[in-house]
Parts: structure tokens; C-alpha cells; sequence
């Protein structure tokens, strides 16, 4: 499980990366393709997103109780990611997509979402890895 949360955790930072990356080389204009690949990290993200809020941190508070603050500030870290995916959708589809303000709310959310992961792959990874507690 832990390992499962790494490897999505690894696929989003290589899709922003190479986003941002296309990005800082669109030049004036925005391309279709490049707008298509933005949105689809963006959906991506909000799926796996909800998936933790409404699957994965239920399950593990339920087992470890103690988790309840590092998933009360994850979960708060999602809203506040989900903003910034908003914002950037706003300017992905505007008519005259800048990609200059493009790249700055990749930017922004990028950071974010780092720091995010990171804590997430800190506290839980630890526990979704260890063996199964034996209540027997
Ligand atoms: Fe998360
Ligand atoms: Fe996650």
C-alpha cells in the first residue's frame, strides 16, 4: 500500500514536471494538446484526491486512531490544492491562454502539492506498510 502511494505520488510529479516543462516552451500560445494534457493531470489529481478524503483516510483513522491530526491537515492540504488546481484550470482554458501566467500557477501548485506529498508519504507509508496489527 505504501509503495502503491509512492508510485502515484512519483507518476504526478513526472506529469507537472513535464507539463511545466512544455509550458516554459509554449512560447505565445497555448496549444490544444497541451491544455488537454494539463486538465487530465488536474482531474487526476482531484480523483486521487477524493479517493484518500473518502476511502483511505477513513480506513486508517478507523485502525489507528492516533492519525486523526495528520489527516485532519491532509485533508485541509486538499482543499487547498483544489484551489490552486481551480486557478489553474481558469487560466489553462481562458480564450488567449497566457502561458506565462500558465507557468506561474504551475508553479504555485507544484510547490504545494510537494510539501503535500511529502509530509503524506512521511506519516502514512510508515503505516500502510507495516503488518497488520493481530487483534486476535
Ligand atoms: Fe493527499
Ligand atoms: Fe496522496
Amino acid at each position: 500500500m505504501g509503495t502503491a502511494l509512492k508510485l502515484v505520488h512519483d507518476a504526478f510529479r513526472r506529469e507537472l514536471a513535464l507539463v511545466r516543462q512544455e509550458v516554459a516552451g509554449a512560447g505565445t500560445a497555448l496549444g490544444a494538446q497541451l491544455r488537454m494534457n494539463c486538465l487530465t493531470v488536474c482531474r487526476g489529481l482531484a480523483v486521487h484526491h477524493t479517493g484518500e478524503d473518502t476511502g483511505v483516510f477513513p480506513a486508517l483513522v478507523e485502525r489507528h486512531p492516533a492519525l486523526a491530526p495528520t489527516v485532519a491537515r491532509l485533508r485541509r492540504e486538499h482543499e487547498t490544492i483544489a484551489a490552486l488546481v481551480e486557478d489553474l484550470r481558469a487560466v489553462v482554458v481562458a480564450d488567449r491562454a497566457e502561458p506565462v501566467s500558465v507557468l506561474a500557477e504551475v508553479d504555485r501548485l507544484v510547490a504545494e502539492l510537494e510539501r503535500h506529498l511529502t509530509y503524506e508519504e512521511e506519516r502514512l507509508i510508515p503505516v500502510l506498510d507495516a503488518p497488520p496489527v493481530d487483534r486476535g
